[in-house]
């Protein structure tokens, strides 16, 4: 088995999918590694160390997808639009791709690997299992998304987040406010009062008040009905447009309070829930900031754009696009060990690959096989 890594070509992805540290496990379990030159540069992995532990290094992409049984990459197919229908000619047939592959989006993609008799995971819709945790790499992610944002809007606020007692007085600590407090909430919780800010969150699952009370955080509570926010699977569930306004007008007095606000609030496969209007932005001081994780999913205030810092009325809303990729050296380390879990749950004792579709992993993320679009969670691909 040939297992390929080419350089990420979706536009400012730094991360790759396998780092030097995991490919002599990949030799070791009877694989050949073939890495293109380069892959791993922007993420501080050069090929001298992956060919020091037994990888190929090969100079075009062409030849990685050419050659590969396996592909591992962090985003193909909708989620690299833009090169995906030239690199799906190139693979094998055959083929196995398995990264983010933005499975709601662009059916006619994994049309395409469907056609070429490709066989692809999408890593996005791993199940929240205990099996599958540390293979998770949307949790992998969230958590450094979360550590970054406490970063940026430690960095972006014009005031100090601790409190300080100088000699020229004391300084008051800044208020940060989470919304949503998944993953990514509660790390940026958990980075923000490290930092010494004042942290309080809201999210509609009641069972994460404890949570962010046992950070040492204030759980703000809000008279909503939230009794069946929370779907089976642990996510949160779609509210109706008379739960967000109501959930909007208790919030507006928070943010006139708050120096800095995180949201982080999503709900899996739909739009970013809108949280923040331009008149509760309006409502807070002249310097405060947002950071709207979810900017990549419409964004959780009316006033975000992704990829980029809006500044309106003094206030500051920043949208960050590929968060993870900030952060390129952690963030593959933990992609590369969630990819390869991944994968040996894909081997058979012979260490050959097998595609169980009974196994619950391989039902939920296989979105292309047998030349067929088979993702049961996508209603073959319907949701453009
Ligand atoms: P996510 O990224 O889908 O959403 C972020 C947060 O936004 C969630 O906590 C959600 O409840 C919240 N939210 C949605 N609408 C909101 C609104 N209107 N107002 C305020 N907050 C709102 O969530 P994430 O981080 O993926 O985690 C969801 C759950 O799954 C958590 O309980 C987490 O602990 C659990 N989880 C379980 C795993 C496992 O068992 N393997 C792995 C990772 C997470």
């Amino acid at each position: 088995m040939t297992i390929g890594v080419r350089k990420e070509t979706a536009k400012g992805e730094r991360r790759v999918a396998l780092v030097p540290s995991d490919v002599a496990a990949e030799i070791k379990a009877g694989a050949d590694v073939l890495i293109e030159s380069g892959a791993g540069e922007t993420a501080g992995y050069p090929d001298q160390e992956y060919s020091d532990r037994g990888a190929e290094i090969v100079k075009d992409a062409d030849s990685v997808l050419q050659r590969s049984d396996v592909l591992l990459t962090v985003r193909f197919a909708a989620a690299d639009s833009e090169n995906a229908v030239q690199q799906i000619a190139q693979l094998k047939e055959n083929a196995v791709v398995i990264g983010l592959m933005e499975p709601y989006a662009k059916a006619e993609l994994f049309q395409a690997m469907a056609e070429r008799g490709v066989s692809s995971f999408s890593l996005e819709l791993l199940p929240r299992i205990t099996r599958a945790q540390s293979m998770d790499v949307l949790s992998s992610t969230a958590n450094l998304a979360g550590y970054k944002a406490a970063l940026i809007a430690a960095d972006r606020l014009p005031r100090l987040f601790p409190m300080m007692m100088t000699a020229a007085g004391t300084i008051v600590p800044a208020k940060v406010f989470v919304i949503g407090v998944g993953v990514a909430g509660l790390q940026a919780i958990a980075t923000a009062k490290r930092l010494g800010a004042v942290v309080s969150a809201y999210d509609v699952r009641p069972a994460v008040k404890e949570q962010v009370q046992s950070l040492g955080a204030k759980f703000v509570e809000m008279e909503l009905e939230t009794e069946s926010a929370e779907s089976s699977g642990g996510y949160a569930k779609e509210m109706g447009e008379e739960f967000y306004r109501k959930q909007r007008e208790l919030m507006a007095a928070v943010l006139a309070e708050t120096d800095a606000v995180i949201t982080t609030a999503s709900i899996p496969g739909k739009p970013a829930p809108r949280l923040i209007t331009t008149e509760m932005v309006e409502g807070m001081s002249t310097g405060s900031v947002i950071i709207d994780l979810a900017a990549e999913r419409g964004g959780n205030c009316e006033l975000t754009k992704v990829g980029e810092t809006v500044v309106h009325k003094g206030v500051s809303i920043i949208g960050p696009e590929n968060i993870a990729s900030q952060l390129a050296y952690t963030a593959g380390r933990l992609y590369s060990k969630n990819i390869t879990t991944f994968l040996k749950a894909l081997r058979n004792k012979e260490g050959e690959l097998e595609i169980n579709r009974e196994d619950e992993i391989v039902a939920a993320t296989l979105v292309t096989y047998s030349g067929e679009i088979v993702a049961a969670s996508l209603g073959a691909g319907e949701q453009n």
